[in-house]
Order: structure tokens, then sequence, then C-alpha cells
């Protein structure tokens, strides 16, 4: 049966955008269904943030195509995997989970936290990627 992995972030335009980019590099379309999501509504259907763009593209991976959304109830039953990048978004997918059982798909992607960049630089971006790009390869 194809493993359904969804990676969630605050605004799905920074770090779940490349986690999704990532997992989708390392995985078969046949194995490995992925999709990326907000817990927050700030950027509803918007790109990928450009710098997010840039660093996969430097490691030839293409998240262009890829639109934000936020998580919606039907998500902890369709997903069997769904990934926090950091311990504030796992809190909070505690809370948004419809039920008690469904909290158990809740899992941190490292074990410790991919560190909101969008107030930091090319940098910060590169590091995400790498710790995204290292922890990624651990779970697959
Ligand atoms: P992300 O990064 O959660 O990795 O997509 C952020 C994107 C937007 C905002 C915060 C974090 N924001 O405050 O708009």
């Amino acid at each position: 049966m194809k493993r359904k992995i969804l990676v969630v972030c605050l605004g799905n335009i920074c770090r779940s955008p490349l986690a999704q980019g990532i997992f989708e590099f390392y995985t078969s379309r046949e194995e490995v269904f992925v999709d990326s999501a907000a817990t927050s509504n700030y950027h509803q259907d918007a790109s990928p943030d450009n710098r997010s763009i840039k660093i996969g593209l430097k490691h030839n991976i293409d998240i262009r195509s890829q639109r934000s959304r936020q998580i919606k109830a039907i998500d902890f039953t369709n997903f069997d995997e769904i990934y926090a990048v950091d311990q504030s978004i796992f809190q909070r997918l505690q809370e948004l989970a419809p039920e008690k059982k469904l909290q158990k798909k809740v899992k941190m992607i490292d074990d410790r936290d991919v560190h909101d960049p969008y107030y930091g630089d090319e940098n910060d971006f590169e590091a995400v990627f790498q710790q995204l790009d290292s922890c990624i390869q651990k779970l697959i």
C-alpha cells in the first residue's frame, strides 16, 4: 500500500515545501504520496518563498509547482504519517487532530526543531535544506 506522508509547518511556503520536494526526490510516486500544509492560513494558494525555490533548485529539487494550503481535519485520516517541523507545530497539530487516536500519526520530522527561516537569510535556508535532507534520508 502506498505510504502517505504530510509535512506541516507554519506558512507552507518555506520549510514544508522543501521537505515535500526532498521526500519526492528520494522516493517513487508509486510507493509514496507526499504533500505539505500549513497550520496557519497566512499564505493560501501561494507559491513557495523564492528563497526556498532557489535553495531547492541549487540541489536539483524543483518545488515551483507547489501551492500552499492549510491543514484540514480530513488530512489526519487520509495521511499515515504527519511530520511537524518544530515543537510549536507539533503542539498545534495535537490540538487540531479531530480524534485522540489520530494524534499518534503526528511526529517530529527531526529530534530538534527545523528553525523558521522566514526572517533569515540564504544561509538559514541552506541550513534548513541540509537538516531536512539529512532527517528525511533517515525516515525513508
Ligand atoms: P514556514 O515559514 O512555516 O517554514 O513556511 C514561514 C512562512 C511565513 C510566515 C512564518 C513562517 N509568516 O509569518 O508569514
